[in-house]
């Protein structure tokens, strides 16, 4: 048998998903992305929501002046769909060189999303601006539908909503974010058109807890609120199927973390938000799971290339180092004037990335 690696270089990958917040936390959250990334989709379900170009802008400056010092972390920034974006919009943020995505959050379904759209087909002049300009539609994929099991929310989007958007827009680039089904899969493995560069139409991200945990891990011994996030995980048939698409080695499944954190407190709760804080350990969780998949060779490829190739961005030229060397994840953590509580808090984790000061003085 060969002896384990205990070193890997990979080039710097970029996180296709994440939440960064704002205001006071921009100077704990941007610290930790750009340690470990160079670049960043940042979700735009601030409260309120950043709907236009120049609240993009804005917040965009604002990550920007977060950096630590010497940092180069570019965040690409998104725009939040609502009833009542204007198709015009579509063309003014692609101008500004500097939005690269707009979210549709079905109202209702996750954290800050109450301005959601309320029904597809007031949006699509917007859909079709977006199809012309070549803007990725980043979605969430889930029904707010009461009557629907919240176990099923994703595969029942797919069936009721994103199989008539793909058909009735066949050129717009559409991303499923943080998918936790096979049903997902399935959706995106079904459909192989191209852009003009040649990229995939249709991609999906995937986080690390959705590739490491099954829902069982909400119920280990206990309620355990730090693995509620939504899309909520599912059995763990379908955490497999999200392993074999990572691990494939096909360009439409690439990495998002959809780091998203909250305080404790607003987790440990009588009704307790959803979202998993991840951005600390993001690339030591994916190498865990890629790790014990038995495909660490296909970690660069999904998590440095496949992404920078779908949005129509260069692939980032430098380099990140992981080491084979154990370590624990912190309990908690300070987070502003209260803790923050990271995925698999507790745990030993088998890599340990090689980041900069900035993230060395956090933790
Ligand atoms: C995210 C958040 O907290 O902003 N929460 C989550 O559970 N993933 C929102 C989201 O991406 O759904
Ligand atoms: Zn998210």
């Amino acid at each position: 048998m060969q002896a384990p690696e205990h070193s890997l270089r990979i080039t710097r990958p970029d996180d296709w998903h994440l939440h960064l917040r704002d205001g006071d936390a921009l100077r704990w959250t941007v610290p930790w992305s750009a340690a470990q990334f160079a670049r960043a989709i940042v979700m735009p379900n601030l409260k309120p929501p950043v709907v236009d170009t120049a609240q993009a802008l804005a917040y965009r400056d604002r990550v920007l002046a977060a950096r630590p010092p010497g940092s180069d972390f570019e965040p690409l920034m998104t725009l939040y769909l609502t009833d009542r974006t204007a198709a015009q919009e579509i063309a003014r943020a692609r101008a500004s060189g500097a939005v690269h995505g707009v979210k549709l959050y079905p109202a209702g379904a996750t954290t800050n999303s109450d301005s959601g759209v309320t029904d597809l087909r007031l949006v699509r002049p917007v859909l079709e601006a977006m199809q012309r300009e070549g803007m990725p539609l980043l979605v969430h994929g889930e029904v707010t539908d009461p009557e629907v099991d919240v176990f099923d929310r994703e595969a029942v989007f797919i069936e009721r909503h994103l199989q008539s958007i793909r058909r009735d827009f066949p050129a717009l680039k559409i991303v499923l974010e943080h998918i936790t089904t096979s049903h997902a899969v399935d959706f995106v493995l079904a459909h192989d058109a191209r852009d003009a560069r040649g990229a995939p139409l249709l991609g999906a991200t995937l986080t690390a807890h959705h590739l490491l945990h099954s829902r069982n891990a909400m119920f280990r011994g206990g309620l355990r609120p730090h693995y509620y996030c939504l899309p909520v995980l599912k059995r763990e048939s379908h955490r497999r199927r999200l392993l074999d698409a990572a691990c494939s080695g096909d360009p439409r499944f690439f990495l998002g973390t959809d780091s998203a954190p909250h305080a404790r407190g607003a987790k440990e709760a009588d009704c307790g938000c959803a979202g998993c804080f991840s951005a600390m350990h993001a690339l030591e969780l994916y190498a865990q799971a890629f790790e014990q998949a038995g495909c660490l060779s296909r970690l660069e490829a999904f998590a440095s290339h496949f992404g920078a190739d779908f949005y129509g961005l260069p692939r980032n030229r430098d380099s990140i180092e992981l080491r084979r060397q154990p370590w624990s994840v912190p309990d908690s953590l300070p987070y502003l004037d209260t803790r923050i509580v990271p995925v698999d808090a507790g745990t030993e984790l088998g890599w340990r990335a090689v980041c900069d000061a900035a993230s060395q003085q956090q933790a």
